[in-house]
């Protein structure tokens, strides 16, 4: 989608569609400032009458103005001026756009207020809201319907983001349209990798995507197949995979955009590229949507294609581990000991459990090439969601100041991360007498049983764990968000990138 920035009062804006936020104090004025004109006389005469509150993602259609050059303007309330945080700011752009993306637009425009003028507490600046609203604008044009005959969601023709005359440099503004579109369009990158079909995704069609987009973006790729796997000691990993006829991959993306010897950030993912369960098979409900079991790995592929289009100044390496999780005639079976690339043994007693048995290779890995930091993301436990939600991610480390950095990222990107306790006594759970560890614990704190299983392939690296199975994929639309894969924690990821050194 083209995206154009200008700067100009609202009633000069022409277009088919004009999004235009309002606050729930002084619906009128504020933020809308000056700007406003005959559109914001309208907006008193709506306020006045009650159809236009402000209040959250509340949204009042305007049709066929008269002397107007707008055709149609949609108010999206914003909720009051002093508790605005960019998260809700980005879910009441989301739902204006995805309310107006269901028809074909040819031309929509959105109306970025300066929220700090409007005396909010947590100002969000000018070049903030731009940013945001070009990723709302890439992001809610695009459905899952992705194997649909007719279309459901269509992209506008072209977009403008208008924004009050005299505020912010034309130049930062531009920048952070242009960001935030590279953020959106990797946000549907991996929205797109996690919603195809789990035959069309497998761990030899993602590593060969990975390695296209690579090519694409002066990304270094390196994949690993079965005989490297083997090779690097990778048994952990490889047993999983040998339920399967598809052969598992490990794909290494290096991105190098800071110095030679400035340190390095590790991005690792889970790419299961469909949990069937293994032997430990899922009942059919848990396993319709276990195509979303590699959002890790879609995660760190949109993240380090977002970084290299960004050119940021840091040097990562994303690491994916891709297997398909299947109960055939190979299967790993439960009493197997697997032996992993860091010599700890492993007893396995549920097939289902297979997250952790990949991550604890690729994570090994990471290890070994001297990364200086590690975050890894996986749809790891269900315990997780039952703990947090659909909307919050569990975060797991063993170094707590780089918790807080990731955290405080996280705030900054506008999407939620919630810190889970690691007390020794969870890993009690793990003990097994045959082997070194087993792969399961009780019912009981599952996700922090698989984040104690997790911290002992990562040695000494400060490293953070990221559950993702509630927030990565939703089985139902919600105004602000289309069901199917969400895309959430790449924009975590390109702000702790941002900021590492
Ligand atoms: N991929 C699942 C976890 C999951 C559940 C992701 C729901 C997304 C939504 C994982 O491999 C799994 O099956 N975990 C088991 C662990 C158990 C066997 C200890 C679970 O959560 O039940
Ligand atoms: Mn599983
Ligand atoms: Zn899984």
């Amino acid at each position: 989608m083209q995206i154009s920035h200008s700067p100009q009062s609202l009633d000069q804006a022409a277009c088919d569609w004009l999004i235009v936020p309002v606050f729930e104090n002084g619906v009128g004025d504020s933020a809308l400032g000056s700007e406003t004109g005959s559109l914001g006389g309208l907006l008193v005469r709506l306020s006045e009458a009650g159809d236009v509150t402000g209040k959250p993602c509340e949204l009042t259609e305007i049709r066929d103005l008269s002397n107007s050059s707008v055709r149609r303007t949609l108010f999206v309330g914003l909720g009051q001026a002093a508790e605005l945080r960019l998260a809700g700011f980005e879910k009441s752009l989301m739902t204006a756009v995805r309310k107006i993306s269901c028809k074909k637009v040819d031309h929509a425009a959105v109306f970025v207020p300066d929220v700090a003028a409007s005396g909010s507490a947590a100002p969000l600046g000018i070049v903030e809201g731009v940013r945001s609203a070009a990723t709302s604008l890439c992001v809610g044009c695009v459905g899952q319907g992705l194997y649909k005959s007719e279309p459901e969601r269509f992209e506008f023709g072209r977009a403008t983001i208008l924004t009050p005359e005299g505020t912010g440099g034309a130049k930062a503004i531009q920048a952070a349209l242009s960001e935030g579109q590279i953020l959106g369009e990797s946000v549907n990158l991996t929205r797109e990798l996690i919603n195809r079909a789990p035959d069309d995704i497998y761990p030899e069609t993602f590593a060969s995507r990975a390695e296209q987009l690579a090519s694409d973006h002066g990304i270094h790729c390196d994949i690993f197949d079965a005989p490297r796997l083997r090779k690097e000691r990778m048994g952990s990993m490889l047993a999983v995979a040998k339920g399967s006829e598809r052969p598992p991959r490990m794909v290494v993306l290096t991105y190098r955009g800071g110095a030679k010897n400035a340190p390095s950030l590790a991005l690792v993912g889970k790419g299961v590229t469909f949990d069937s369960g293994g032997l430990s098979l899922k009942p059919s409900d848990g396993m319709k949507t276990m195509k979303c079991d590699m959002s890790g790995a879609a995660t760190v592929l949109g993240a380090l294609v977002a970084a290299a289009r960004l050119k940021l100044p840091v040097n990562l390496t994303g690491f994916m581990g891709l297997v398909e999780n299947m109960p055939g005639g190979r299967a790993y079976k439960l009493g197997d000991i697997l032996t992993a690339r860091n010599g700890v043994t492993i007893e396995v007693l549920n097939t289902d459990a297979e997250g952790r048995l990949v991550l604890a290779d690729v994570l090994a890995y990471a290890v070994d090439q001297g990364v200086s930091k590690i975050i890894d993301l996986a749809t790891l436990t269900g315990a997780c969601v039952v703990a947090l939600g659909e909307d919050v991610a569990g975060g797991f480390t063993n170094d707590q100041a780089w918790c807080d950095q990731v955290l405080a990222a996280s705030t900054r990107a506008g999407e939620d991360i919630w810190q889970m306790p690691m007390f020794d006594s969870f890993a009690e759970q793990l003990k097994c007498d045959v082997a070194d560890i087993k792969n399961v614990g009780t019912r009981w704190g599952g996700s922090i049983t698989a984040a104690k299983f997790l911290e002992r392939f990562v040695g000494e690296t400060p490293w953070m764990h990221l559950d993702i199975a509630g927030p990565a994929f939703s089985e139902s639309n919600k105004p602000h968000r289309e069901g199917g894969a969400s895309g959430a924690y790449v924009k975590t990821l390109i702000e702790v990138a941002r900021q590492f050194t």
